[in-house]
């Protein structure tokens, strides 16, 4: 039986912190062997609120690209590829854009946040999550790993699949969101890390970037000095420690709570515990980085394994639209 296909998608926002890489990175790496599977690199979607300045674009996808084979990607088990690269995207996008109500667009809820604080009212910012719902219909994939805010996308996804096999008949399956189950990375600040919010940790930092960003980290606001009693399960010091330090969490928040353990030498063992659960990720990160055509070379060899499949469902999608001519 042909495997289950699983199509992922993340903007380029260049390099990937610890959130993106416990959030999605790691799952994506475990779905590698049990799914054929597409990772797809959406520059398309990114110029939808970033279209004013594209210079960084080129360093985005690369970096990106660097952090997902580092993290365990395999280019040869799964296909990591440049959206932009594969025309069939834009192809897709045009022809669900007309089928599909407008009403179907504004209703989608990050439209209206974004649109407002952000600024954006482009033609292609509205149809952001339409071009999202072709980038998995092209590979009629049947799953699709994302995180609870992407719910809404997915189910749009679904909608217009309906629609577009009322109208013509079938040719996708309905694909599901692959909601994994992950513990929320704070950021040095204690609020989710971002990398908006400046509190995040990346992959490609060096282990004394990593010293120095968790040493400003904030505690337990009632932990003012040692001594002083803390309350570990207030401490995002101690929620990096539950995913990163694998011996001895019970002591730590033993002695954090009786107050034998201080924030310092607390914070000390945590930056041990990442930089040596990253050591590897960072090694092959630079090896990468030194040469930078084998990363070329994955991405164009992963979107010609691409072309294939889109190509393949354009067939299917023209034929149901009687849209071939010879
Ligand atoms: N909207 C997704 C995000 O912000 C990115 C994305 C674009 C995507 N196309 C996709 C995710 C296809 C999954 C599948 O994270």
């Amino acid at each position: 039986m042909a495997r289950k296909v699983v199509l992922s998608g993340m903007q380029p926002t260049g390099r990937l912190h610890l959130g993106n890489y416990e959030g999605a990175l790691k799952n994506w790496v475990g779905l590698q062997d049990e799914y054929d599977m597409y990772c797809c690199i959406v520059d398309w979607h990114a110029l939808t609120s970033d279209f004013d300045d594209t210079s960084g674009m080129k360093d985005n996808i690369f970096d990106m690209a660097v952090d997902y084979l580092a993290s365990g990607l395999d280019g040869k088990k799964c296909a990591i590829f440049i959206q932009s690269q594969v025309k069939e995207h834009a192809e897709l996008h045009l022809l669900f854009s007309m089928i599909i109500p407008i009403p179907w667009l504004e209703r989608v809820p990050s439209y209206k946040e974004k649109s407002q604080s952000l600024g954006l009212d482009s033609y292609g910012f509205l149809g952001y999550p339409l071009l999202q719902s072709a980038d998995i219909l092209l590979y009629r994939a049947d799953f699709v790993p994302v995180g609870k805010d992407q719910l809404p996308h997915i189910e749009l996804t679904r909608e217009v699949a309906r629609k577009f096999h009322a109208l013509y008949g079938d040719v996708f399956p309905e694909p599901q969101a692959k909601l994994t189950k992950f513990a929320e990375v704070p950021g040095t600040d204690g609020r989710k890390m971002s990398k908006s919010y400046e509190n995040d940790i990346c992959l490609a930092d060096t282990p004394e970037e990593t010293a120095k960003k968790i040493s400003t980290m904030f505690t337990d606001p009632e932990k003012l000095r040692m001594g002083d009693p803390g309350h570990p399960e207030r401490c995002p010091v101690y929620s990096l420690h539950k995913i990163y330090t694998t011996d001895g969490l019970d002591k730590i928040a033993e002695t954090c709570r009786s107050g034998e353990l201080g924030c310092v030498a607390d914070k000390k063992h945590l930056i041990e515990s990442i930089n040596s659960a990253l050591a590897p990720v960072r090694a092959k990160r630079a090896e990468l980085e030194s040469h930078p055509d084998v990363v070329w070379d994955v991405l164009s060899d992963g979107a010609s394994r691409a072309r294939l499949r889109a190509a393949e469902t354009m067939e299917m999608v023209r034929s149901a639209m009687r849209l071939i001519y010879e």
